[in-house]
């Protein structure tokens, strides 16, 4: 592979912090709530209890700094996104959830003081960013001698439903799609592979690192439903489709309903298994 083509890929699949601004509405409606079982399954993993003071680093909405404080911790909630943490308070008010707030941060420097924290955790979030090693450097130093580290991200593309279905069905309005590359993979899957997320944890400074394979399960009655997910999910889809004329993406959006009411079957909800990799380390 050229440099010039891993350049141009890394490019393609960075996404600056107005395009998330753009999506938080949408991501708060239509991507947080399916994201919910994901997370209290993590928590438990990492065994948070009530009380437990937990930072959660590009925590978007709160797609896991919510159910942190509905179990009772005092949750910092930290996104360079300023409306995806004004998302994330407007659910802290209306919940009227305790011990909990947000504030604007890039997870490359935390403006955090070190050992604050006794876990740290980012679901979805440091696996997509350029510099990984340093922010889980970050994630480190801000958590307590004896904290914990956890990091949710997506497993290997090939046993994400999701992304199969919807690569299948923008090559089928467009056939010259070429997929997505995988040496090196898109920035989002950088940590797919266990192993190589076990060794960033590792070289981050963590002790006692394991990965637990788990799934996170979306469900959709329709392709809209899909549709809103994998669009207001991350910004990257939007840059794959930008070239497609609008009478392309009307295809697409045919197809893909016709994909997932195939799968809904007589239930009328499609379940699909999206692979995810649970790290977790300690500090000490
Ligand atoms: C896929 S979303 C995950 C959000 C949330 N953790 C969840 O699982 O619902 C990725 C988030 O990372 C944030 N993000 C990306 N780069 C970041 C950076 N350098 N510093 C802080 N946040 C960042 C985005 O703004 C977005 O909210």
């Amino acid at each position: 592979m050229t440099t010039s083509h891993t350049e141009s890929t890394s490019e393609q699949h960075f996404a600056p912090s107005e395009a998330w601004d753009a999506i938080a509405e949408g991501y708060d409606l239509h991507v947080a709530p399916q994201e919910v079982g994901l997370a209290n399954e993590a928590l438990r993993l990492v065994g948070l209890e009530p009380g437990e003071r937990l930072l959660d680093v590009a925590a978007g909405p709160g797609g896991l700094a919510l159910p942190a404080a509905r179990l009772g911790a005092q949750v910092l909630a930290t996104d360079w996104s300023p409306a995806m943490i004004e998302r994330f308070e407007r659910r802290v008010g209306a919940e009227g959830l305790m011990g909990a707030e947000g504030r604007v941060m890039d997870c490359h420097a935390l403006d955090l003081p070190d050992d604050s924290f006794d876990v740290t955790a980012s679901m979805f979030g440091v696996m997509l960013v350029p510099d990984q090693a340093t922010a889980l450097r970050e994630m480190v130093r801000v958590t307590r001698p004896g904290g914990r580290v956890l990091v949710i991200a997506y497993g290997s593309p090939a046993e994400i439903e999701f992304l199969q279905l919807f690569i299948g069905a923008l090559q089928a309005v467009a056939p010259d799609f070429p997929g997505l590359p995988d040496d090196p993979p898109p920035l989002e899957f950088q940590i797919s592979d266990p192993d190589v997320l076990l060794r960033r944890l590792t070289d981050a400074g963590l002790r006692n690192v394991r990965i637990e394979r788990t799934a996170e399960r979306p469900e959709f009655a329709s392709g809209r439903e899909m549709w809103d997910w994998v669009f207001f999910g991350n910004p990257i889809p939007g840059v794959l489709v930008a070239d497609l004329s609008e009478d392309q993406r009307g295809q697409l959006r045919d197809v893909l309903d016709g994909m997932v009411r195939e799968r809904a079957g007589a239930s009328g909800r499609a379940v699909l298994t999206n692979a995810v990799n649970v790290g977790i380390g300690t500090t000490r």
